[in-house]
């Protein structure tokens, strides 16, 4: 049945890059879904900008978001520089649709009702370098909730129950409650960490562009802690998941991670260079693959990628698919131009903490 309920507008982050594959699984998670447009904080987040009449505790379930909030206000046409502050010390405060969102928030986590509500701002500031300071900014909205508030919001330094985000982009303020918390962007299953784990919401984007299907064999070669294959485990039902790492420790800390769930699945220690596997009998691959800067000799990797591409090539199912995170593109591309039987397709640039990487993904010809 259609909803009698009016849209509600809220925002996500992303990891830069990954915007277009968040949007698909908000569309494939949201029976109304209405998409607004894409924003970009550069080195820091993707943004994509939605409404929908579902209830806000659905987006908790969003797996390629690293935060959900609700949108209070929009503000466009701001001119640069200081004129542009005092047209916001104007504008904002009537834009601020603050009791909605906190109803919002208040209909996915509790929140204290006695005393004053108290906030911290957090300012991000993207396109051309303002004079004034972040810091002018957080000013500048702190006093705009106070004073919409009716000074019944009380902004402090730390120990805040809610958080403000301001984010100027180009000539536009968008403000948002964040809805979510940090166990969304680092899930309870990592238990165990090395240096190069990878953040589960990139892991959950390489699993979603795999386009899972519930019988799937799946495979990560080079799987360290196993964050793929958990998040694998977890976006619907699989044949088998495989997984191996050459490194002891780090097979280690994928069984404590991956524990007792997602069954039937294999963890092995392995090269691989030469997988321990029979021809075509993987439907679908994902991995993040080691980086030039994560290897003792960086000379070594146009070799390791080409052996693994052949195994690749040899292990995948016809009509098969593989998808792969590296810094290292060119080096993969030029692997993957001696295997005939494996094709390019799409590939995603995204940025994690200011490292550049891309996804690319190669299918298996029939
Ligand atoms: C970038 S890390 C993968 C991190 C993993 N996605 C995670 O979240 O923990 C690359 C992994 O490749 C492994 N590796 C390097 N050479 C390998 C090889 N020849 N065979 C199997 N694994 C290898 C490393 O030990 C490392 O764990």
């Amino acid at each position: 049945m259609p909803s009698e309920r009016r849209p509600t507008l809220y925002y996500i982050h992303t990891i830069p890059g990954i915007e277009g594959v968040a949007r698909d699984e908000l569309a494939t998670l949201l029976g109304v879904f209405v998409l607004e447009g894409f924003k970009t904080v550069p080195d820091r987040n993707g943004m994509v900008v939605f409404s929908t009449t579902e209830d806000a505790r659905r987006l908790m379930d969003l797996r390629l978001a690293e935060d959900v909030f609700v949108l209070l206000a929009r503000v466009p046409d701001i001119p640069w520089g200081w004129e542009g502050l005092a047209v916001l010390r104007e504008r904002l405060p009537r834009a601020l649709a603050l009791n909605h969102g906190l109803n919002v928030l208040r209909s996915v986590r509790a929140i204290r009702p006695d005393g004053p509500l108290t906030f911290r701002t957090i300012a991000r500031v993207a396109g051309s370098g303002q004079p004034y300071r972040r810091a002018d900014l957080v000013d500048v909205v702190s006093k705009a909730v106070r004073g919409r508030s009716r000074q019944q919001w009380k902004s402090v330094p730390s120990g805040e129950q809610v958080e403000i985000w301001a984010n100027l982009l180009g000539r536009e303020l968008v403000v948002g409650l964040r809805l979510s918390d940090e166990s969304m962007r680092h899930r309870s299953y990592q238990k165990v960490h090395l240096p190069a784990s990878l953040r589960p919401s990139v892991a959950a984007a390489l699993v979603q562009l795999t386009q899972p299907g519930n019988s799937d064999v799946f495979l990560d070669p080079m799987c360290g802690t196993g964050t793929i294959l958990i998040e694998r485990g977890l976006a619907c039902r699989h044949g088998l998941l495989i997984g191996g790492d050459i490194d002891g420790a780090a097979i280690a800390a994928a069984v404590e991670n991956v524990g007792p769930r997602h069954r039937p699945r294999e963890l092995m220690l392995w090269d691989a260079r030469r997988l321990p596997l029979a021809d075509g009998t993987v439907d679908r691959v994902a991995s993040n693959l080691p980086f030039g800067r994560q290897l003792g000799t960086p000379r070594e990797l146009p070799a390791l990628y080409l052996a693994l591409a052949g195994e690749l090539e040899r292990v995948l199912k016809p009509g098969g698919k593989a998808v792969l995170l590296t810094s290292e593109i060119g080096t993969l591309r030029d692997a993957i131009d001696q295997c005939p039987r494996l094709r390019l397709g799409r590939h995603y640039p995204i940025n994690i903490l200011g490292q550049g990487a891309t996804i690319q993904i190669l299918d298996r010809r029939h």
